[in-house]
């Protein structure tokens, strides 16, 4: 098992019954990301976690795939899909680079809180492009912590080594942004929610 495995499997659990710390812009990720969504979309979620936003944005598209690295969180989501009922999200148990994930296939790929968890990030977003179709939209937010200075980058590989965190990079906006035009986006809609810690909402359409 990984390393990002092993600690995501240890904190499912309390995860799962942490509750969404910040309603109010949570809300607004979520009104942000419907208005991008069609009732014909093909929509592959990366890092779903318990799957709260997949099973949410459930009624809003065709079908989901969320998958997440962690087995625990899947069976976390899973059993809250039967609970609620939903019938159209998958939840899988895999990573973004999957080999079973087809190239071009997809109407959204959906990734909250999950980009700065990527030792390669720039890789990771070519990775999203390619299973996009033409004009297909990357829906992502995703914390900044080096808008906040140095102090992450010096606390967080302490904390790593100590097991209370995973691999985080402290990522400026306008790196984020770079990378994500550098893989073949262009950007049609970003937001801060919340400003502090700055969580930076994007979509982003494949050319
Ligand atoms: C901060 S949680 C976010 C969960 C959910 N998206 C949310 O917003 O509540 C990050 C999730 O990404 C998953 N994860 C971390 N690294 C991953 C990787 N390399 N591939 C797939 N999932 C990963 C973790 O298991 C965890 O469930």
């Amino acid at each position: 098992m990984s390393d990002p495995a092993r600690f995501w499997d240890k904190f499912a659990l309390k995860y799962s019954k942490k509750p969404v710390k910040d309603m109010e812009n949570y809300d607004k990720t979520l009104d942000r990301a419907r208005n991008h969504l069609s009732g014909s979309d093909e929509v592959l979620e990366v890092g779903c976690g318990t799957g709260t936003t997949a099973l949410i944005l459930a009624p809003s598209v065709k079908e989901i795939i969320a998958s997440d690295i962690s087995s625990r969180m899947i069976e976390i989501a899973k059993e809250k899909a039967v609970h609620q009922q939903v019938e159209n999200v998958r939840f899988d148990h895999a990573t973004l680079f999957d080999e079973n994930l087809e190239e071009g296939s997809f109407d959204v790929v959906m990734a909250f809180n999950f980009l700065h968890l990527l030792e390669d990030i720039p890789v990771g977003v070519r990775r999203v492009n390619d299973l996009l179709k033409p004009g297909g939209r990357f829906i992502s937010k995703t914390i900044c912590l080096r808008e906040q200075g140095r102090r992450w980058g010096i606390l967080l590989p302490i904390m790593k080594r100590l097991g209370f965190a995973p691999y985080v990079k402290c990522l400026k906006v306008a790196e984020l942004e770079e990378i994500i035009t550098s893989a073949g986006f262009e950007i049609v809609e970003r937001g801060l929610y919340p400003p502090s810690p700055p969580c930076r909402f994007i979509v982003a359409r494949r050319s």
